[in-house]
Formats: C-alpha cells, sequence, structure tokens
C-alpha cells in the first residue's frame, strides 16, 4: 500500500513505538515498521505523536479582548460578567470573526483541533452567533468547533434570553447551554435547567450547562440536571461546567450526589486555570481552591475532561491554547501526583474531552481521522513537565503547523552544557 504520510517511530501516547500510514484524511495503518512509498515522510524518533489536543469549554465570542473597555480590577467572576456586559454592544461582526480566527491560528499551532465554545446569546443582535457560524466553516478543514447556545446573563434574567437561545438554535449552534445559578433565584434555576433540558431532548441535542460556577455551598443545580438528564433520556449526552460550589458542599451530601451524576452519565468539565483564578474571591484564610472534587469524581466512573475557558478576555488575562498550560494546573490543583494520574490528565485534555464532545473520529487508531499532534517530549508525563513544544501537526490528513526542533546547547558558567533549552531528560 502506498500513503500520502508517514510518520516513522512515532512513540505513541501508551508507550509503543510505531510507524503510522495515512492516506487521504485516515489513519490506514499503525505497525511497528511500515515499508511502503509516501508523499512524505517524517521522522518521529524519540517524539511522541498524540491524538490532537480537545478543548470542551471556551468563550471564543470574548477572547483577544483583554483590556476592551478595561481591565477585571477585582478578578471576580461576576465583574467578569459585568465587563463582559460592557463590552457587548462595542461588538462588530469583523471583530469577532477576526478575533476567533486568530485565536484559532493560535490553536493549530498548539496541536489543539477541536474545541467547543460558548456564545452568548443575550444580544438581541446575534451577531457573535453568526460570526462564530462563519468562521466555524472557515476552519472546518482543520479544527472541529462546536458552538453551545449560551445565554450567559440568564435564561429568564435577561430580556429575551430565551427567545434569542432558541433563534440561535435555528441559525445553526449545536448545543444547549445555561447558566443556572445566574438565574434570579434557585427557583429560576431549576426551571430554566428543566426547560433547556427539554429543548435539548426535543431537537436531539447535547447540553452543557455553566452548572453552579461559585463558591456558594447551597448552589447544587447539578443534582437537578443530573435529574433532568435521567428524565428525559439524555444520558452521556450532558455535560456540566465547572461544577465548583462542589468544592464547598457538606460531604455527606456529596457522597449521595457523586452516584447521582454517575448514574445520569453526565460528564464534568472543570476549568482549572479559571476556577484557581475566579474562585475564593470573598475568602480571607484559608482560601478555599474551588475547583471541583475531580479525583472522587474519576473514582465513581464519571468523566472529566479538562477545560480552558478563557484567554485574554474579561474574566482572564493569560493564556495562549496550550491545553498542556491547562493540564498542568489541573493536575496541581486536584493534587493528581502519581504517574498514573499525571498520564490520566493528559488523556483528559487530549481523548477524554473528545469523547465528551461526542467526536468518535478522532484518536490514535487505523480508521480515525489522521489528525495528530508531534511532541518535544517522550511521554505523556513529560509533555506535561515540559509544556512541550509542537514540532508537527497534521490535521485531517494534512501538515498544517511545523516548527524546527530547538536543541540548542547552552553555555553555562563559561563551560558548554549538553541540556536544552526545555531540560528534556
Ligand atoms: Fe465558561
Amino acid at each position: 500500500m502506498n500513503f500520502d504520510l508517514i510518520v516513522k517511530t512515532a512513540t505513541l501516547a501508551d508507550g509503543r513505538i510505531a510507524d503510522i500510514g495515512i492516506k487521504g484524511d485516515k489513519i490506514a495503518a499503525i505497525e511497528p515498521k511500515i515499508e511502503a512509498e509516501a508523499g512524505r515522510v517524517i521522522d518521529a524518533t524519540g517524539n511522541l505523536v498524540s491524538a490532537p489536543f480537545v478543548d470542551p469549554h471556551f468563550h471564543m465570542d470574548a477572547t483577544l479582548s483583554y483590556g476592551i473597555p478595561r481591565i477585571n480590577a477585582s478578578g471576580t467572576l461576576l465583574e467578569g460578567i459585568a465587563l463582559w456586559g460592557e463590552l457587548k454592544p462595542l461588538l462588530t461582526h469583523e471583530a469577532v470573526k477576526q478575533r476567533a480566527l486568530a485565536y484559532c491560528d493560535w490553536a493549530v499551532s498548539m496541536g489543539l483541533l477541536a474545541i467547543r465554545t460558548h456564545v452568548d446569546t443575550c444580544d438581541d443582535r446575534l451577531l457573535a452567533v453568526e460570526a462564530l457560524l462563519e468562521v466555524k466553516k472557515e476552519v472546518a478543514p482543520y479544527i472541529d468547533l462546536q458552538l453551545v447556545a449560551f445565554p450567559q446573563d440568564g435564561l429568564y434574567r435577561a430580556p429575551n434570553a430565551r427567545e434569542n437561545t432558541i433563534r440561535a438554535l435555528d441559525l445553526g449552534a449545536d448545543i444547549v447551554g445555561g447558566i443556572p445559578h445566574f438565574e434570579r433565584t434557585m427557583e429560576d434555576g431549576r426551571r430554566s435547567l428543566t426547560e433547556l433540558c427539554e429543548i435539548a431532548a426535543k431537537r436531539g441535542l447535547m447540553v452543557d450547562i455553566h452548572c453552579d460556577e461559585t463558591d456558594d455551598p447551597l448552589s447544587r443545580h447539578i443534582e437537578q440536571l443530573a435529574y433532568e438528564t435521567q428524565r428525559l433520556g439524555l444520558q452521556g449526552r450532558v455535560a456540566g461546567s465547572h461544577l465548583t460550589s462542589m468544592h464547598s458542599m457538606d460531604n455527606y451530601y456529596v457522597s449521595k450526589l457523586i452516584p447521582l451524576i454517575a448514574e445520569a452519565q453526565v460528564s464534568a468539565i472543570p476549568n482549572p486555570l479559571i476556577n484557581i483564578m475566579l474562585q475564593g474571591r470573598h475568602d480571607s484564610y484559608p482560601k478555599r481552591r474551588g475547583m471541583t472534587r475531580v479525583p472522587e469524581m474519576l473514582k465513581a466512573g464519571i468523566r472529566v475532561g479538562w477545560g480552558q475557558d478563557c484567554v485574554l478576555d474579561p474574566w482572564y488575562s493569560l493564556g495562549t491554547a496550550d491545553m498542556l498550560d491547562v493540564a498542568f494546573m489541573g493536575l496541581h490543583v486536584a493534587q493528581m501526583s502519581s504517574p498514573a494520574d499525571m498520564a490520566r490528565c493528559f488523556d483528559m485534555v487530549t481523548n477524554v474531552n473528545a469523547a465528551i464532545m461526542g467526536l468518535d473520529h478522532l484518536g490514535m487508531e487505523v480508521g480515525k481521522t489522521a489528525s495528530m499532534v508531534m511532541l518535544d517530549a517522550g511521554n505523556p508525563i513529560e509533555a506535561i513537565r515540559l509544556r512541550a513544544e509542537r514540532l508537527c501537526v497534521i490535521a485531517k490528513g494534512k501538515v498544517v503547523a511545523e516548527r524546527p526542533k530547538r536543541d540548542t546547547a547552552l553555555n553555562i558558567a563559561g563551560r558548554p552544557s549538553s541540556i536544552n533549552r526545555r531540560h528534556r531528560a
């Protein structure tokens, strides 16, 4: 068999060394040695080649807007939402689109080839929805982009949000979003979940809720989300994003709650960079970490991914589209320090996130889409430790980003050193 592309001597995430043969946009062979002609051969000797990075929680309508019209002085979620409210009237279709496309370039350079973005549906113009639908089409050759219709200011709290969210779904948004803890009352939050899940069930869509993103231990909307998932037969199609209140909940209540989430097959998407930055802002000391109970949920068999949430926007002043930053922070905050847990964090930002998004076509298996990333690291743990360089990114069978390996030796205190710039072992 001839191939369009062969990646030679790749180290796979499970430690196997193999050649990867690509034909068209599919992985056609993964074998210890492929002896065949190919349009191009890439030498991956000593380098990890993995499934691409996937981000299941992002806000592409707000990204790269840091400082417009001002920065978030308190650093809280609520000031971030208020600041986004100041920015919204200033948005133009073209500006949203240009920032989103610039971010997609960053994403590709980092091997991030699938993104689920929430898009605010509270602006009557729905210009961000329309702009991101265009972006989705333009980047489709290399990024799988999913749009969540997200009533940022509350389905019932913001005027027209309910109607606009339905309009966004009619326009082509893929997923139903919500924010129950930001509605006026707990009861409105509960009702919003019932209605949003019913909309999703009727339309055959997935659900992804900003759920209990608060330090308030009595914010228990996740319980209702699990209930509605069961009631409407949405198992496996619903995600609870953030779930930060679980950090502060009573342990006895959590011992009942976690099995309910597992039973409903609701996925969890903590966003460690943002959770550690925004939560606990009302605490003195000791100060809560504010990230949800990741190891406990994993132990219960709940599917847990890591999301990025924000890059340079009203909520977060840093970020580089690097899911290894996300895994690095998640690993620390969740204290997932064993070798198995660290490797699992890498799996979470690749395969698990893809599963949460329902992207069955991704993965390092024959017959799957030929999307992958070659890293300047020998294994997943080293990739996280180094936030390793992305040496080559292949999307749907085509090389879309490449950079030379930087192995420049250093002079240390006047003597040549064998260590390279990134301290690769
Ligand atoms: Fe978010």
